[in-house]
């Protein structure tokens, strides 16, 4: 005879009635012959990660390879060995070609990664400080990478994006939904990038492909040193966010994974806010 004892519900079940109601709750929740899908299993998949060499597109490109996707990358450096993982830019397991996106002819001219595409990342970006995007040469550059270098590279990959109906992600910015004192290159161009991401999604729709975007907030890269890097600065960029911390490569990564999985396959046009609250 078994001796009555409190389960860790509470009921006061004797053990052995707690595990046969586990197992009939466990049989409610399986029904028999069901195999579990994994949405955010990308095995077979091909991913090119624009801007993937540092950073946030750094730790998605990580992401797609960490759920079995083929990854190529694209930097700035001649070389992926240019590159150093101390400095958030780990490219193991990664392809990589250097491919200038502020030159739209670099863009035409780069070599397709592979025969098929299945996700677009879009995550390239670039900034002027000290009031350098008031300057032709400051907001010309900011614009060339940020803006026109999504449209380009957007175009370059439909035909491929077609033929597999997949999927484009842009990475933009909170800094596209309000003002920002010195740097309205850099605001206007995620600005953009976000209607672009709507226009697109819209306009690519019928083909069967999905354009979706992701907003940062503030993650800690070589981009925003000029604020992580400073304790005071930091401390008042902190206290401005609710979740009181910044985000990093992986929180931006999983908004990247559930746009381009099936799990998001009636969302297009749309750009998550990933920011911990701070546009709030
Ligand atoms: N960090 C944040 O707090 C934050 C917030 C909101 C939005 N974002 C956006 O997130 C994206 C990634 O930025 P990040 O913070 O991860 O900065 P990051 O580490 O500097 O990464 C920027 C990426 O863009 C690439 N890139 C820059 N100029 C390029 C060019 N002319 N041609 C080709 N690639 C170029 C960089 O290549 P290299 O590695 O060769 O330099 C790098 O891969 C950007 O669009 C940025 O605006 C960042």
């Amino acid at each position: 005879m078994q001796r009555p004892s409190l389960s860790k519900d509470g009921e006061g079940l004797l053990r052995g009635e707690w595990a046969i109601k586990l197992a009939a709750q466990s049989r409610m929740q399986r029904p028999k012959g069901r195999m579990m899908i994994d949405d955010t299993d990308f095995t077979g998949r091909h991913v090119l990660v624009v801007g993937g060499s540092s950073g946030i597109g750094n730790g998605i490109a990580h992401a797609f390879r960490e759920r079995g996707a083929t990854v190529h990358v694209w930097g700035t450096r001649p070389r992926a060995e240019d590159y150093d993982p101390a400095e958030g830019s780990d490219l193991s397991g990664l392809g990589y070609t250097c491919v200038d996106v502020g030159d739209p002819d670099a863009i035409a001219a780069a070599p397709f990664p592979a025969s098929s595409l299945d996700v677009l990342v879009l995550c390239q970006g670039t900034v002027v400080y000290k009031r350098g995007e008031f300057a032709r040469e400051g907001w010309d550059k900011v614009m060339a990478v940020n803006l026109d270098s999504v449209m380009h590279c957007s175009m370059k990959f439909r035909p491929q994006l077609a033929e597999s109906s997949g999927s484009i992600i842009v990475v933009s910015s909170i800094s596209g939904l309000k003002a920002n004192i010195g740097n309205p290159a850099y605001a206007a161009s995620k600005a953009g990038a976000i209607s672009l991401t709507k226009t697109l999604g819209q306009a690519l729709a019928s083909e069967g492909i999905r354009v979706n975007g992701l907003a940062p907030g503030l993650v800690d890269t070589k981009l925003t040193k000029v604020t992580t890097a400073h304790p005071q600065r930091l401390e008042g960029a902190l206290a401005s966010i609710p979740q009181r911390r910044m985000g990093t490569p992986a929180d931006m990564a999983g908004a990247a994974i559930f746009l381009a999985s099936p799990l998001a396959s009636y969302v297009t046009g749309h750009t998550l806010v990933v920011d911990g609250g701070l546009s709030l």
